[in-house]
């Protein structure tokens, strides 16, 4: 009979995990996980754990969710997957149809993709495209933000900044510019949110008034720089962004791959900054956290100067294997069809309130620096010193003893560094909310 134990060890010699140093398993085994339900994940030893990170941001609505399961049984009785160049598919064209209708205005093209950095590189790709297709082929470079991060292949790398996960390849990774962030918590003490945000913006603008020629487009994580510690900033940022780009004639990217459906409060993030980007990247939550898809919603300017005689070269020939995959569109409908049925959004905004609520005491504590909010994003920053903010050496590991801590007590927190964020599906109740401040609380008197 299969084992915590057993599978661990059988897993130790064959895999090789994710974002992970595999030595540190051997101290701490691997969690082989039975089945799950609703936000409680159980493990073959008959251990739950609360799912407090929506396994790794995508779940939305809980595990073996009634109606995306509904939804799945009946697609795969019919239609699994079928190339998608020179075919299509109904789940296909009615996800398509429907991210058309919610998404900002003016954005009225999908092009789908099967991950988030997959998506990225389509952005990336189309734009520079695109400038390619309109004559001004100078245009071969891309501003980013600092402590940004848009996904692991290597274009995708190149845009993000986070340095743990870009310094080794840095010899691997096309030139990027970088503008300091936005970023609040490095505000002035009583300096607003929208106040820190706009004079930061200053950077953004000199620097897209010196090499907007050159500049194919501006990549943007909007509101919450999720990988980068779930720092956040003002959408008055996002608001200055798109008038700037469209002064200087450079794209703006949207990566919503993490703030899309509903994390920051409305369903995409550049809804509180009323904006349209040209390109806005989609995925994880998009299917529910059911199945690997990621969408690129772009602009009908964008499209038609893609639109043209084959021989002129100038079709987008990019594409992946299992693009629009009829499973994961069809988990995608379902999921559209919760948020509009159950009217989430609204409910997120109490269920925001209660995380607000519930997080109260890590105000006070005396090793929290700060503890920020975005909607259903609330992330609580560690450190040595209160006052001065001296971050703990990152080698003492602190998240991790948390991390540790919290599995031991039937909770999955999974700190960034030393930032404990919650980041629920959004069914969690009022009491699971309290365990897990109660949880993450003795998880920090744990590590500190
Ligand atoms: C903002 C953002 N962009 C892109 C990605 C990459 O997505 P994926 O892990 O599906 O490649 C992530 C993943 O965390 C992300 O947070």
């Amino acid at each position: 009979m299969n084992t915590n134990h057993s599978l661990a060890q059988r897993d130790f010699s064959v895999l090789w995990h994710p974002c992970t140093q595999m030595q540190d398993h051997e101290t701490f085994p691997i969690i082989p996980i039975k089945k799950a339900q609703g936000v409680w994940l159980e493990d073959y030893d008959g251990q739950r754990y609360l799912d407090a990170i929506s396994s790794w941001w995508v779940n939305l609505f809980g595990h073996a969710n009634t109606h995306i399961n509904a939804a799945l049984k009946d697609q795969l009785d019919n239609l699994e997957q079928v190339i998608f160049a020179g075919f299509s598919h109904e789940p296909a064209i009615k996800l398509a149809e429907k991210l058309i209708e919610v998404t900002p205005d003016g954005l009225s093209r999908c092009f789908y993709a099967d991950n988030g950095s997959a998506a990225v590189e389509v952005a990336l790709k189309m734009s520079f495209h695109y400038w390619r297709n309109k004559g001004r082929a100078a245009k071969t470079k891309f501003i980013t933000l600092e402590n940004s991060y848009h996904g692991e292949t290597l274009g995708a790398l190149a845009v993000g900044n986070v340095p743990l996960y870009k310094e080794t390849y840095a010899p691997l990774l096309m030139n990027v510019i970088s503008v300091p962030s936005p970023d609040c918590y490095y505000r002035e003490a009583g300096e607003s949110w929208v106040d820190y945000s706009t004079r930061r913006f200053a950077l953004m603008e000199q620097t897209l008034q010196q090499h907007a020629d050159t500049v194919c487009a501006v990549i943007i994580e909007p509101l919450v720089q999720c990988a980068g510690n779930m720092r956040m900033y003002d959408a008055v940022y996002l608001t200055l962004l798109r008038e700037a780009c469209d002064k200087y004639q450079v794209h703006l990217i949207a990566d919503e791959i993490a703030v899309g459906f509903g994390r920051t409060g409305t369903l995409f993030a550049c809804e509180q900054a009323s904006i349209t980007p040209d390109f806005m990247c989609l995925s994880k939550g998009l299917t529910g956290g059911y199945l690997p898809l990621s969408a690129v919603l772009t602009t009908d300017e964008v499209y038609q100067a893609f639109y043209d005689d084959y021989v002129k070269l100038n079709a987008f020939l990019h594409s992946h294997s299992y693009t629009g995959n009829a499973l994961a569109c069809r988990a995608g409908l379902a999921t559209l069809e919760i948020f509009q049925q159950q009217g989430i959004i609204e409910k997120n905004c109490q269920l925001a309130k209660t995380m607000a609520k519930v997080a109260t005491r890590f105000h006070d504590h005396p090793q929290v620096a700060e503890v920020r909010q975005t909607g259903m994003i609330l992330a609580i920053e560690l450190v040595k010193n209160k006052h001065t903010k001296e971050p703990y050496p990152w080698q003492e590991r602190r998240g991790l003893k948390v991390y540790q801590y919290a599995l031991s007590k039937g909770v999955l927190l999974r700190p960034l560094g030393n930032v404990i964020y919650f980041m629920p599906p959004y069914i969690i109740t009022e009491e699971e909310l309290l365990l897990l401040a109660e949880v993450a609380w003795q998880g920090i008197q744990h590590a500190v």
